[in-house]
């Protein structure tokens, strides 16, 4: 099988495409505009081990300003999982940012995909729980009103009604995954668990904003990635929505408390005012994930909290 992963040298999509690489008969495609919204040094890291390998070819660019078709020639199954992200620097003048890299490259990676001459199996699109915004209920099921609290959260919301506006008119098998707070090992750097550990072996000051009582389902990366890769070939309407979320729905404190009981000394610990753009809470139903991809989270956030703190570790040589 042949894949293109879009955002192949982020978080989410080195790690899809180490483990699409762990079968020697796929080839892989990356591509991966490394913009510099964090150290793109650290996106170089993620895809140094995957260049090594013969299956796997890079393509560096703007998928605005790329040639769509010869990227998608031979491909069976498209993993869009590039983007902006940031929730909380998505207001101000970088809007357009989020609009060129979430909306529009969206829409032509799709538009592309209605020309291939021959028919796609799967096109995965990495959605996110920040479209429900304070959500109506939690659990939150895939058919509750969405109402993004952020213009990051508008943005997926926009890219994911394309993409069931592609399944609707051209047929394009799409699924949209809506992940619930990823983390572990090669978390961006701006996302709260590699900034808390790093402060916590650094011994610096972990800032949270508001009192620490919002809660999130924080989701493994490897259940991340084993729900792409079932998206990629079980039966699945085209155009459904699908719920990631961890089954660990835990306050930002809560986490402090597991954080000071594993590096067993006491934190620097700040709390600030709320950040305008973040929802409260999240908290989503597996019952879709259960039903169509067999995926129900393995990992708890004891267990994966301990396995990033060891990548933290492991990146300053501890
Ligand atoms: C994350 C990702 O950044 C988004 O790309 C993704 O779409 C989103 O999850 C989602 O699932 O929808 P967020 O939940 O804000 O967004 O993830 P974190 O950065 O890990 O923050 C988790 C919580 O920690 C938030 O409530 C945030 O306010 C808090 N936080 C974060 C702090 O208190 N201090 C910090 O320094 C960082």
């Amino acid at each position: 099988m042949k894949y293109l992963v879009t955002g192949a040298a982020g978080f989410v999509g080195s790690n899809l495409c180490t483990r699409l690489l762990s079968d020697a008969a796929n080839t892989v495609v990356g591509v991966d505009a490394f913009r510099d919204y964090y150290d793109p040094a650290l996106k170089e890291r993620n895809v140094r081990g995957l260049l090594a390998q013969p299956n796997f070819s890079l393509v560096r660019g703007d998928i605005c300003s790329l040639n769509l078709d010869e990227l998608l020639q031979g491909v069976d199954v498209v993993f869009h999982e590039a983007g902006q992200p940031g929730v909380r620097s998505s207001w101000g003048n970088s809007f357009s940012t989020y609009t060129h890299d979430n909306i529009e490259a969206t829409q032509l990676l799709l538009e592309a995909v209605t020309r291939m001459d021959r028919a796609l199996s799967r096109f995965v699109y990495a959605s996110s729980s920040s479209v429900y915004g304070d959500a109506e209920r939690y659990p939150t099921d895939e058919s509750d009103r969405p109402g993004p609290k952020s213009p990051y959260g508008v943005t997926k919301l926009a890219a994911e009604h394309l993409c069931s506006l592609y399944a609707q008119a051209y047929s394009v098998p799409v699924v949209s995954l809506r992940y619930f707070t990823v983390y572990g090992p090669g978390q961006r750097p701006d996302m709260a668990f590699t900034k808390f550990l790093t402060a916590a072996t650094e011994g610096t000051e972990i800032q949270i904003y508001g009192d620490g009582s919002q809660v999130r389902e924080f989701t493994f990366i490897s259940d991340i990635v084993e729900a792409n890769i079932r998206s990629s070939y079980m039966d699945v309407p085209a155009g459904c929505v699908i719920n990631l979320s961890g089954g660990s729905a835990v306050s930002v404190k809560e986490v402090i408390d597991e954080i000071r009981s594993m590096v067993e000394r006491d934190l620097r610990v700040s709390f600030g005012a709320p950040v305008v753009g973040d929802v409260y809470r999240t908290g989503g139903s597996t019952e879709r994930a259960r039903k169509y991809l067999e995926w129900e989270p393995q990992v708890d956030i004891a267990s994966g909290l301990r396995l990033q703190y060891g990548w933290v570790r492991e990146a300053r040589g501890i």
